[in-house]
């Protein structure tokens, strides 16, 4: 396997003492013809160098468009944003597109869950890796191709100089996946945003792209944000984990203690449920009854009330809106009565159904 070289050109360097990555009160909206639909609700979290956090949330809960709006992404789709996202000290979301064009793919790269999305059909592997190269560091093509050639090397597709002339149909399900880990990696990211990187493939395949993602992070020392559905894998990669439930941060810590001692009923009712590696995607999580609320009319109160088991109404579950609150060392959760350890990840699976 090859080294990665240090890129050719240096990043500004970092603020002592900032995180690098900092999201603070992030909302996203988007009109439609129904309504308004917020997808994002006051998030806020950060992420250290060199730190995984793992994003984990049901279907529609904003995790997508979480990490879109780190790169700007919501001014493709007219998403409507307030509230901060600080790189290294800079603020992203006033930045004009061309300054933000100098940081995607550079700084802050982001692999998606569909390959083909990333990569244009037209042209090869290659000549897009090149060009990703080129876009940020000024070689020449014949340094960014044997640099291309070395990446590819390094997510393991085998014969890369012959490889790197093909197309992206060319490329199996999974090496266009380690294709696009490739080509997000070429330019050392201080930040890695990986959006359910694996979904799409089959579990051999998933575990060794997980892997792979492991192994590039211990290379670079990259910062990474999974997106995922699966538990299993927060375990296994993650340093801390945030818990995302209709578009606003349920729970946020160290992934050990998230895991040992849920304290949001839905966490409880997500490891109750842990997904398994054996059972196809739309069999998972699905023993938390009830489904997510529309994001364009989600319920007053508590927005997880209607499928809690522990929903009280002198609480104010039915009416208030919990807000994010430091529960214990490194812990935050969104919810009025938090569990204790006297309560057990158990005692979420059925929750009374007179809503
Ligand atoms: N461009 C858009 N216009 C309108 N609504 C959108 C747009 N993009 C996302 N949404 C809505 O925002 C919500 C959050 O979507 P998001 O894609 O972030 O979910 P997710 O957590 O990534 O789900 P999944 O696990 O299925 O990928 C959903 O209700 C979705 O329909
Ligand atoms: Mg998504």
């Amino acid at each position: 396997m090859n080294t990665i070289v240090a890129p050719s050109l240096t990043t500004p360097s970092r603020k002592e003492n900032e995180p690098l990555l900092t999201l603070d009160r992030l909302s996203v909206s988007f009109e439609t013809p129904d309504g308004t639909v917020r997808a994002v609700n006051d998030v806020s979290f950060e992420v250290a160098h060199g730190e995984t956090l793992a994003i984990v949330g049901e279907s529609g809960s904003g995790k997508s468009v979480t990490g879109q709006a780190i790169m700007g992404l919501h001014r493709k789709t007219n998403g409507t944003v307030t509230g901060s996202v600080r790189f290294n000290g800079r603020e992203l979301t006033t930045m004009s597109e061309r300054e933000l064009r100098h940081i995607r793919g550079n700084d802050i790269a982001m692999v998606f869950q569909d390959p083909l999305s990333a990569f244009h059909p037209y042209y090869t592997i290659g000549n897009q890796i090149i060009e990703a190269i080129r876009l940020h560091r000024p070689v020449s093509r014949r340094v960014a191709r044997a640099r291309a050639v070395e990446v590819l090397d390094f997510v393991g597709i085998p014969s890369p100089g012959t490889r790197v002339d093909e197309y992206p149909h060319q490329f199996s399900g999974g090496m266009r996946q380690r294709a696009m880990i490739a080509m997000a990696m070429v330019n050392e990211p201080k930040v890695l945003i990986a959006d359910e990187p694996t979904t799409a493939l089959d579990v051999t395949i998933q575990l060794q792209i997980l892997n792979l993602m492991v192994q590039v992070q211990a290379e670079l020392g990259t910062a990474m944000i999974m997106v995922t559905h699966d538990l299993g894998v927060v375990g296994e990669i993650a340093d801390r984990v945030l818990i995302m439930y209709a578009g606003a941060v349920a729970e946020v810590g160290e992934v050990e203690r998230v895991i040992a001692q849920p304290a949001h009923p839905y966490t409880a009712g997500l490891l109750g449920s842990l997904p398994r590696i054996d059972l196809p995607t739309q069999r998972r999580l699905e023993a938390i009854p009830g489904s997510p609320p529309s994001m364009l009319m989600p319920p007053p109160g508590c927005k997880f009330h209607p499928r809690c088991a522990f929903r009280s109404e002198e609480a104010g579950c039915f009416t208030t809106e919990p807000q994010l609150t430091p529960h214990a060392e490194g812990r935050s959760v969104r919810c009025f009565l938090p569990l204790t350890p006297k309560t057990t990840a158990r005692d979420t699976q059925e929750p009374s159904r007179d809503v």
